[in-house]
């Protein structure tokens, strides 16, 4: 079966739309429940599934952010990246190789189609951000700052927030800067280096996390460890967004050792993301109902 966001668009709405009696009662249980952040997921959840209608100035931001993705999938740059992380679900790489990185020839078309996040969930993120107004949002993994885009288009329309994004590779900081700078998102900062250098220094000086989105080395042992690295700087209410999660395995495997620790809180599955509402009681099966988003 394909992953649900390799899905063709309109299949993927097809599917949303016939399985909307069962993702209605997980909203409901969403609706139900006393955390507000989980409330707000909810709501945020429900908007995408019915295909809600945007105001004016959120139509003008996500065109704006369509409209850069489509400037990069016809850019006919190419250069050397250094590839970190698990490379895909079927490479074998060791620790040493994701942590290293590995140069390739890369063209900037290529990963805006295999990197970025597809229209439906940076629109996703989107929504969430909207509902949940967090104030400070950290990223692993900018790539060509498709979610980042989403993520400071939202903020800028709550009127508060600021988000913070970390890519390993130059060239492609250097290149989702510029994106951003072009959309106006000039205090959206793109920060340089692999996850694990940067970190240290970054968590020392920002203030609590509100809203994470984990988004990079997609593997079983890292995935862990950045939650782990990250929860003691999460404020009491985070919300952690972690993509991927049937990606590969392990990745599978994370979430599910995620689903049963008691620090993640709230879980709840989209199917291509895991969600842990951190500080909301966490309630019933370990492993959550999974929606059928698409
Ligand atoms: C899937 S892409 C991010 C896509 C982006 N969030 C979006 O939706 O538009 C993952 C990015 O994380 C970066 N990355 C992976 N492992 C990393 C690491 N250990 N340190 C720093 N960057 C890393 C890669 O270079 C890649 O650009």
């Amino acid at each position: 079966m394909p992953m649900p966001h390799l899905l063709s668009p309109f299949t993927a709405w097809v599917r949303r739309q016939s399985s909307l009696p069962r993702n209605k009662r997980i909203l409901d249980a969403l609706d139900r429940s006393d955390a507000p952040a989980v409330k707000a997921i909810g709501q945020a959840v429900r908007q995408r599934l019915t295909d809600a209608q945007w105001t004016a100035e959120e139509e003008a931001r996500i065109r704006a952010v369509e409209n850069y993705r489509a400037r990069l999938l016809a850019s006919t740059e190419t250069f050397e990246v250094v590839d970190y992380g698990a490379h895909g679900p079927d490479a074998d790489r060791n620790r040493n190789e994701m942590e290293t990185g590995i140069r390739v020839g890369r063209s900037v078309a290529a990963l805006a189609k295999g990197a970025a996040s597809p229209p439906f969930w940076g629109q996703c993120m989107f929504s969430l951000v909207r509902a949940l107004r967090p104030g400070l949002c950290l990223e692993l993994g900018t790539s060509l700052g498709i979610s980042a885009s989403y993520q400071s288009a939202a903020l800028k329309l709550n009127g508060k927030g600021r988000l913070i994004s970390i890519e390993g590779d130059p060239s492609i900081a250097r290149i989702a800067t510029a994106g951003l700078k072009e959309q106006g998102y000039t205090e959206t900062e793109v920060r340089c280096g692999r996850f694990m250098d940067v970190l240290p220094t970054l968590l020392r000086e920002c203030g609590p996390l509100d809203f994470i989105f984990i988004d990079g080395h997609h593997d079983h042992e890292a995935t862990k460890e950045y939650f782990d690295m990250l929860l003691p700087h999460m404020a009491p209410n985070a919300v952690v967004i972690f993509d991927d999660i049937r990606w590969s395995p392990g990745m599978f495997k994370a979430w599910e050792e995620l689903c049963s620790d008691p620090r993640t809180g709230y879980v709840i599955d989209l199917g291509r993301w895991g969600l842990a509402c951190i500080g909301a009681k966490k309630v019933g099966p370990a492993m959550p109902e999974k929606f059928e988003l698409g």
